[in-house]
């Protein structure tokens, strides 16, 4: 428990859900909920207007079957997350693109809040598919897809959207893992339920270590980042060219190790 107060996630319903303390989340609505969700992107990823995704995509988006879904304190925005509709695998999914919580609000459970609602939403709409795209150096974000939501990833992009101009960013390729959360899944259904996805690791399991200091030299020693990132990236593309899926991570004294199995043996 941190030194803030932990948001119950608890049951949510689709129209809105209201955790423990005063956090609603619920369906954004309006151009000027639109821009609050801009006004949050901004903050955190601080990116020039070139990078923003801007008020007329998060219309579309709500205006077309995807979803753009907000957590407010009182009248203010705090987090929210906003996802697009579709097509895979002859049926439709949603590619949810930006999820953020403002800083302040960090670690209070409530980007599963959204998350959870974002569930949902599509479950209820005859969706079980929701992936997303995140950076494999970002080790906060491994865990909370992988340990906390169920997520597993099988596709690697390198430098997916180019190089931006967020410092969340730090002119390194962009270079993402794609989360495939299979909403029905048992594991997915363990780690809403505060358990372990994975409860058994076979012995065929392969590591990739993502080192602590990686964060700090981003912005220290760019280049040496950038060497580290792409011996990862060798990593994570030799092993899915073998059908390997990333299903866990754990961390180490040393930062973080993505765990990896035969994807066709596993329960994914
Ligand atoms: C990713 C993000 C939305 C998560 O929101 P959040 O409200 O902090 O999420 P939660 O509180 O529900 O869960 C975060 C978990 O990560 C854990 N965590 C925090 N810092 C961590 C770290 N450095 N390493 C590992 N885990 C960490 C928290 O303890 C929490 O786990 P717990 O529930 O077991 O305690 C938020 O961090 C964010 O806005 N990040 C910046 C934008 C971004 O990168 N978005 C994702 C890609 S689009």
């Amino acid at each position: 428990m941190k030194s803030r107060d932990k948001i119950d996630v608890g049951h949510s319903a689709p129209q809105g859900v209201e955790g423990a303390s005063t956090i609603l989340v619920r369906h954004c609505h309006g151009i000027e909920e639109f821009e609050s969700c801009v006004s949050l992107e901004r903050a955190v990823w601080k990116s020039a207007d070139i990078d923003l995704v801007p008020v007329p995509l998060f219309v579309v988006a709500a205006e077309t079957g995807g979803q753009v879904l907000g957590a407010f304190q009182g009248q203010d925005l705090i987090g929210f997350t906003m996802a697009v509709a579709g097509w895979r695998n002859h049926k439709p999914f949603l590619h949810s693109h930006m999820t953020a919580v403002s800083d302040a609000h960090r670690d209070r459970g409530i980007g599963r809040l959204l998350k959870s609602f974002q569930r949902d939403d599509a479950l209820a709409r005859g969706i079980s598919l929701v992936e997303w795209t995140f950076d494999p150096l970002a080790t906060k974000n491994a865990y909370f897809n992988f340990m906390r939501l169920g997520a597993f990833a099988r596709r690697y992009i390198p430098n997916a959207y180019g190089i931006t101009t967020s410092p969340l960013h730090a002119s390194l390729p962009t270079d993402r893992l794609i989360a495939e959360w299979h909403l029905r899944s048992p594991r997915v259904c363990r780690a809403l339920a505060g358990k372990q996805p994975d409860p058994a690791i076979g012995k065929k399991a392969v590591r990739i270590s993502v080192p602590k200091t990686l964060e700090a030299l981003r912005a220290a020693d760019p280049a040496k980042a950038a060497r580290m990132q792409s011996e990862i990236r060798a990593q994570f593309t030799h092993w899915f060219a073998k059908k390997y899926a990333a299903i866990a991570v754990a961390s180490t004294p040393a930062g973080l190790d993505y765990i990896l199995e035969p994807a066709g043996q596993k329960e994914v």
